[in-house]
């Protein structure tokens, strides 16, 4: 059996009240639309097709090695479907079909959909879902001796079909070619559109075997067509992570308020305290503490790490680093085993060698940082001439006095010392002392005092 995937994208989300397509809008740190794809290809094997509108161009880079349908006019999710025949090609005999609003669909219960349709003997199975809130869904339509005979859409139920708690979760498993010949057969909706749901009474009209595939999560089913649903899946997928997170060794101070995103991953043993955003591609090392409030985005953190109240972008930091409270890392920071960073520190595309201390109120920017340097409080790489940006070299041992000002492109020598205040212009040798305004070199150091 070789089944194809087909997303239908190409709606308005004229609920959304957006300038962006609806699923582009972002949950969990992915486009809706990417957790849509990777649920579909994990189930199938396969990229999904996925059917967009005319003007969705910038739709197509959320899933690069998706085939691409277009549906011109909005006519409809039955319209829609139509539009993906080409790009499914001949190959699949059987075509799963999901909504592109349907972000917490698992792999799982789509496979499930799949294995299900295989063994039917009829032309499509369906997903369904039981819930007191029908959130604008379709119902799912029962004959006296309980088999499904249609779907009618809210808009257009009577008020007993409105009673049916069983829901049209606009997931379907087809055979292809029963799919393709009965899909040009589809009649206008009193609204002007076809309906893909049109497809189940028609199955069922002519006798052949329906099956509805119940869900068993309902979280699983939170479409989207509005701001607040959009919330809502996002909660949800929260929860999907953190609980996915927490079995897995990570200890969770308060869940509700921690924001781990979908491409983070977190080591056993480390510990994340409340209101903390792990985001992008981060990584979390063992047995290190983060947060609480803190901020942790494309950066990855070794083992025993601890950061507090700190706002971490791009950075690397090795094993036992620590950082906080108010820190701020950048793009480029590559912290080594050891480094502490205190409050008001800033450090951006530098490395910083083991054991180098950052106590207080400091910029170091474009820098090589060698090890176990001690940087007072108050120092900044002035690494900024208004035009480029240049380097500053610090060598191992080194101690920067209190509120220096290091004018790169500058190069201050191992072992060697800075006087508080000084405003650094020129290259200080290895084992001296430099002092004043401009600094200027008063005395070498023994060896032994570096
Ligand atoms: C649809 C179902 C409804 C089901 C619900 C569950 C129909 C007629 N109704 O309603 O029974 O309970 O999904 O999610 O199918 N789309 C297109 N082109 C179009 C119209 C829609 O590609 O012309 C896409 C949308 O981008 C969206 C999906 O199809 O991803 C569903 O469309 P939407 O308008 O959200 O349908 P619902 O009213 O939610
Ligand atoms: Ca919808």
């Amino acid at each position: 059996m070789v089944c194809q995937s087909v997303i239908l994208a190409a709606g308005h989300g004229t609920r959304m009240n957006s300038k962006l397509p609806k699923v582009l809008h972002h949950l969990a740190g992915r486009p809706m639309l990417v957790w849509v794809a990777e649920a579909c290809r994990q189930s199938t094997g396969r990229p999904p097709v996925i059917v967009v509108g005319p003007e969705d161009a910038e739709i197509q880079q959320a899933v690069p090695d998706a085939r691409w349908a277009r549906q011109e006019e909005r006519l409809g999710t039955g319209h829609a479907l139509r539009q993906a025949e080409g790009a499914a090609g001949e190959e699949p005999n059987c075509i799963l079909v999901v909504n592109g609003d349907m972000p917490l669909l698992s792999a799982a219960t789509l496979t499930r959909l799949v294995e299900t349709q295989e063994a039917n003997s009829g032309p499509l199975s369906l997903l369904t879902v039981e819930t007191d809130d029908p959130r604008g869904f379709g119902r799912i339509l029962r004959d006296a001796r309980g088999r499904v005979s249609g779907v009618v859409e809210q808009a257009h139920a009577t008020p007993e079909q409105l009673e049916s708690r069983e829901l049209n979760a606009g997931v379907y498993c087809f055979r292809a070619d029963w799919l393709w010949s009965h899909l040009p057969g589809l009649e206008l909706s009193p609204k002007g559109e076809y309906y893909a749901t049109d497809l189940v009474g028609i199955a069922a009209q002519a006798g052949e075997p329906v099956v509805a595939v119940l869900g068993e999560d309902s979280a699983e089913f939170i479409g989207v067509n509005t701001r607040v649903h959009l919330a809502e899946a996002e909660e949800a997928l929260r929860r999907r992570i953190n609980t996915h997170w927490m079995e897995h060794g990570v200890t969770l101070q308060d869940p509700r308020t921690t924001y781990i995103e979908a491409d983070a991953v977190l080591e056993p043993d480390s510990i994340v305290l409340a209101n903390t955003h792990v985001e992008g591609r981060s990584h979390i090392g063992e047995g290190s503490l983060i947060g609480p409030n803190t901020v942790i985005r494309d950066t990855t953190i070794g083992p025993r790490c601890r950061v507090e109240a700190s706002v971490l972008e791009g950075a690397e930091l090795a094993e036992e680093v620590h950082i906080g409270p108010f820190g701020h890392l950048r793009e480029g920071a590559h912290l080594g085993p050891r480094v502490h960073l205190g409050n008001f520190g800033e450090v951006k595309n530098s490395t910083l060698k083991a054991g180098v201390k950052m106590g207080h109120f400091s910029y170091i920017g474009d820098a090589n940082v060698g090890a176990d340097v001690n940087i007072g409080a108050g120092t900044i790489t002035c690494n900024f001439d208004g035009v480029k940006k240049n380097k500053t070299d610090i060598g191992e041992g080194a101690f920067i006095g209190s509120d220096t000002m290091l004018v790169a492109p500058l190069r201050v020598g191992k072992g060697s010392r800075t006087g508080a205040g000084s405003v650094v212009t020129k290259d200080v040798p290895d084992h001296a002392l430099a002092v004043g305004m401009p600094a200027r070199v008063v005395r070498r150091l023994k060896d032994t005092d570096g």
